[in-house]
């Protein structure tokens, strides 16, 4: 167990580290700050809500996600984390070493995961600052790998139809994180393919 001091001192380094890579990569970071334990708890909930399987977390940033899904206690054969800036998979390494952290690229998933082999997909990748052509990419490889009944949790800043509804993926449910900066939007996602009578509607 970590003191508070400890934990209080990993937080202050992961918000100066998160602000130096926002520096150096504004596009890729596409947020002012990590997002707030609040929304990382909604995530990590509704995540489990959803999953018997393994669970994907994609652009795991400084990890406060990650905190959560181990605080509420899914174990590591079930989770693993996808995250492009080395500086943040080195931290999330040392962070959490029992659970798997890939050095990787969103746009490169079916690399690691066997078609429709995950349950959800977590993701707090910013779509609204990429160009399309990547957008794309990384939409059609969380379609090829997601299992057909699987879900996609996504937070959100922006008010605009999302990147996945507009390639064809439904919104099952939609809910708000206030006590954020700023404050966010969760969706839930389900594939294009899956059966609409066991899928609500936003
Ligand atoms: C909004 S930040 C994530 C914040 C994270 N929830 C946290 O609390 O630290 C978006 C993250 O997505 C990562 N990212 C951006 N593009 C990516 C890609 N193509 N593949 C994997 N990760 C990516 C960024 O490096 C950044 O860590």
């Amino acid at each position: 167990m970590f003191s508070k001091a400890t934990k209080e001192k990993a937080s202050r380094s992961g918000y100066m580290l998160f602000a130096r890579e926002l520096l150096k990569h504004p596009r890729r970071v596409g947020a002012v700050c990590p997002c707030g334990h609040k929304l990382a708890q909604t995530m990590a909930r509704k995540a489990l809500k959803r999953a018997d399987g393994l669970i994907v977390e994609l652009g795991a940033g400084v990890g406060t996600i990650t905190q959560a899904m181990q605080t509420i206690g899914v174990s590591n054969d079930r989770f693993v984390a996808v995250e492009c800036s080395r500086i943040f998979a080195t931290l999330l390494r040392d962070s959490f070493p029992d659970y798997t952290i890939l050095h990787a690229d969103a746009a490169h998933l079916e690399t690691y995961f066997e078609p429709e082999s995950v349950s959800v997909v977590i993701s707090s990748l910013p779509f609204f600052s990429f160009p399309q052509s990547l957008r794309k990419s990384i939409i059609a490889q969380v379609e090829n790998i997601l299992a057909p009944d699987g879900r996609i949790i996504q937070y959100t800043y922006g008010m605009r139809s999302h990147p996945f509804i507009q390639a064809g993926f439904r919104c099952t449910g939609r809910s708000f994180v206030l006590r954020n900066i700023p404050p966010a939007m969760v969706l839930e996602l389900s594939p294009p393919g899956a059966a609409r009578k066991v899928v609500g509607q936003c």
